[in-house]
C-alpha cells in the first residue's frame, strides 16, 4: 500500500516561519540513505531553508546515520560530540538524528543520554514526518524521539533535492527479506515493499523532463521487485517499461542478489538499449561453507555459472561486487577460495569489507570469530587481488573509443571534464564545446590505475 505526502504542510510551515536559514546535512551509508537525505533536503528547501556545507552557518544540523558496520556508527558518535560547542554558541541550533542507526533497539535512548542537546530523533520509517517534528520543536520547544518499529505504507510525492542534475537515484523497493546472517539491514529497514510501477514510471518521466539522462534504480534486492503488488509485474518487466521512456539515455540498478537474478533480467539488459552493460552482483565470499553460514542461498559454482551466462549474453559487460573477509569460522582455505573467485571473475571494482559484529544478528552469536590480525591480513591481500584485475582492465581500454555521459568538471584537474562509460568506468577528459549532460565519444589516451584519461572526438 502507498499514500501521498501532504505537501500543504510544507507551505504552511513556510508561511509561519518565513526565515531564510541554512541547514547542514551529513549522510553515512548506502544510496538508500543518500536518497532519504535528498528527500529531507527537498522538504527543508520547500520550507525556505538553503543548504550549507558549513556546520557553523547552520540553523539545523541533520545526521542521517548508518549502522551496517561498527566504524559507520563510531563516526556518528564522534561527530555528535563535536556539535556540543556549536550548540553552546547558538542555543537555537536544532540538531536532528535519523537513519538506520536509530532503528536499533535502545540506540535512540543511548544517544539522547550521551548527547542531551539533540532535539529530534527519528527512524527510517517516519522520515517523511520530519517537518512535523521540526514544527513542534520550534513552537513547543520539546525534545522529540519518535521511531516506528514497523514499516508503514510507502509515502509518495515527497519533494526531492537531488545532488546531481544529470543522474538520479530512484528507489523501486524498500526493505529486505533475506536475513543474511551478518547483516543488520533487514532489522533497520523492515520487510520488502515495492513501489507501484506507475509511481516509478511517473518519477522517471518527470526526471527526464527536467533534463536527467541517467537513472539508477535502487533496492536492497531489486530482483525481487513486484512481490505483493496487485499488478502482475517483476523486475525484468519494469526494466522493459522504463526502457521505453523517450529521452532517457541510461539505466543502472543496484543491488542484485545473485540467487534472484533471472534469465529474464539478463535478457532485458541484453535487449534494451538504455540498460547499461554493468551489473553489481555481491558475492560476499568464494567459499561454499561460508556462503552457507551467511545464509546466501547460492554456491560458488552457481555464482560462477551465472557470471559465465552474463558474460556470454552481454558482451563487454563489467561486474562489480561486495566481499566480506573474516566472517566467523572463515579459514585461510576459505579465504583462498575468495581470492581465486576474484581472480576468475575479474571485477571492474569491488567494495571490500572487514566483517563487523552486529548486535543480535546470527553471525554475532557464532563462536569462532576471526582475529583482528587475520582479518586485516586477508583484507589487504583481497584488495591487491581485486586491484590487479581492475588495473589490467583499465589498461586494456587504452586506444578505445567509449561513450561517456558528461557529469561536470573533474575533481582533481580543473582543466578536465569527468564522466562515466556505460560500463561504469570513470573517465577524465578534455574536449571543446561540451556540455554537462551530453553523451560524447571519448578516445582513451591513457589508463591510470582506477580511472581513464581521454579526449573527445566529434
Ligand atoms: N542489499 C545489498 C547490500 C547491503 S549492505 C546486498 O545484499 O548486496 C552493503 C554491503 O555491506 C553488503 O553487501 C556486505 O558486503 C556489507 N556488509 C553488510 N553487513 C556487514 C557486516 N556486518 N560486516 C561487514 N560488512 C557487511
Ligand atoms: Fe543485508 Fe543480505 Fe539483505 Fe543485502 S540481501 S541487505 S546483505 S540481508
Ligand atoms: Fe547503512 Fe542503512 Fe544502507 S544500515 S548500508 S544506510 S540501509
Amino acid at each position: 500500500m502507498s499514500k501521498n505526502f501532504d505537501i500543504k504542510i510544507l507551505d504552511e510551515l513556510k508561511e509561519k516561519d518565513n526565515v531564510k536559514k541554512h541547514f547542514y546535512i551529513e549522510t553515512w551509508g548506502c544510496q538508500m540513505n543518500e536518497e532519504d537525505s535528498e528527500k529531507l533536503s527537498g522538504m527543508l528547501k520547500r520550507v525556505g531553508y538553503t543548504k550549507t556545507e558549513n556546520k557553523e552557518d547552520a540553523g539545523i544540523i541533520l545526521f542521517n546515520t548508518c549502522c551496517v558496520r561498527e566504524n559507520a556508527e563510531n563516526k556518528v558518535f564522534g561527530n555528535l560530540g563535536s556539535l556540543k560547542h556549536l550548540k553552546k554558541e547558538n542555543p537555537d541550533l536544532i540538531i536532528g538524528i535519523c537513519g538506520c542507526m536509530m532503528q536499533q533497539e535502545g540506540m535512540a535512548d543511548k544517544i539522547l543520554k550521551k548527547f542531551p542537546y539533540v532535539n529530534i530523533v527519528f527512524g527510517t520509517h517516519n522520515a517523511y514526518k520530519f517537518p512535523e517534528y521540526l514544527n513542534r520543536v520550534k513552537t513547543e520547544g520539546v525534545q522529540i524521539k519518535e521511531i516506528f518499529n514497523k514499516e508503514t505504507d510507502i509515502v509518495e510525492g515527497l519533494p526531492i533535492d537531488r545532488e546531481s542534475n544529470v543522474k538520479a537515484f530512484v528507489t523501486i523497493m524498500y526493505g529486505c527479506n533475506n536475513f543474511c546472517t551478518y547483516c543488520i539491514v533487514p532489522y533497520v529497514r523492515g520487510r520488502e515493499r515495492s513501489r507501484k510501477p506507475e509511481d516509478i514510471l511517473n518519477e522517471v518521466r518527470e526526471l527526464v523532463a527536467q533534463g536527467y539522462k541517467e537513472i539508477t534504480l535502487l533496492g536492497q534486492n531489486v530482483n525481487s521487485y513486484g512481490k505483493g503488488l496487485e499488478e502482475e509485474v517483476d523486475f525484468a518487466k519494469l526494466l522493459r517499461m522504463i526502457n521505453e521512456i523517450e529521452g532517457l539515455e541510461r539505466v543502472r540498478f543496484m543491488t542484485s542478489h545473485p540467487k534472484d537474478l533471472t534469465h529474464d533480467v539478463i535478457m532485458a539488459i541484453k535487449e534494451c538499449d538504455k540498460l547499461c552493460e554493468q551489473i553489481h552482483l555481491p558475492v560476499q565470499s568464494g567459499s561454499n561453507s561460508i556462503l552457507k553460514k551467511m545464509n546466501r542461498h547460492y554456491t560458488k559454482e552457481y555464482y560462477l555459472d551465472l557470471i559465465k551466462k552474463i558474460k556470454e549474453e552481454i558482451p563487454g559487460v563489467t561486474l562489480t561486487t561486495d566481499i566480506i573477509v573474516g566472517f566467523p569460522g572463515e579459514t585461510e582455505e576459505d579465504f583462498q577460495e575468495t581470492l581465486e573467485l576474484v581472480k576468475e571473475v575479474g571485477y571492474s571494482s569491488a567494495f571490500t569489507f572487514i566483517y563487523s559484529r552486529r548486535n543480535n544478528t546470527p553471525a554475532d552469536m557464532m563462536l569462532n570469530q576471526v582475529s583482528e590480525e587475520d582479518k586485516h591480513h586477508r583484507f589487504n591481500r583481497l584488495i591487491a587481488a581485486v586491484n590487479e584485475r581492475v588495473i589490467a582492465q583499465n589498461k586494456a581500454e587504452e586506444g578505445n573509443i567509449l561513450e561517456v555521459l558528461v557529469e561536470g568538471n573533474s575533481k582533481n584537474d580543473a582543466e578536465k571534464l569527468t564522466g562515466r562509460t556505460r560500463t561504469g568506468r570513470l573517465v577524465n577528459f578534455t574536449g571543446e564545446n561540451v556540455n554537462v549532460g551530453e553523451l560524447v565519444n571519448v578516445k582513451i589516451t591513457r589508463a591510470q590505475n582506477f580511472s581513464l584519461i581521454g579526449e573527445v572526438i566529434k
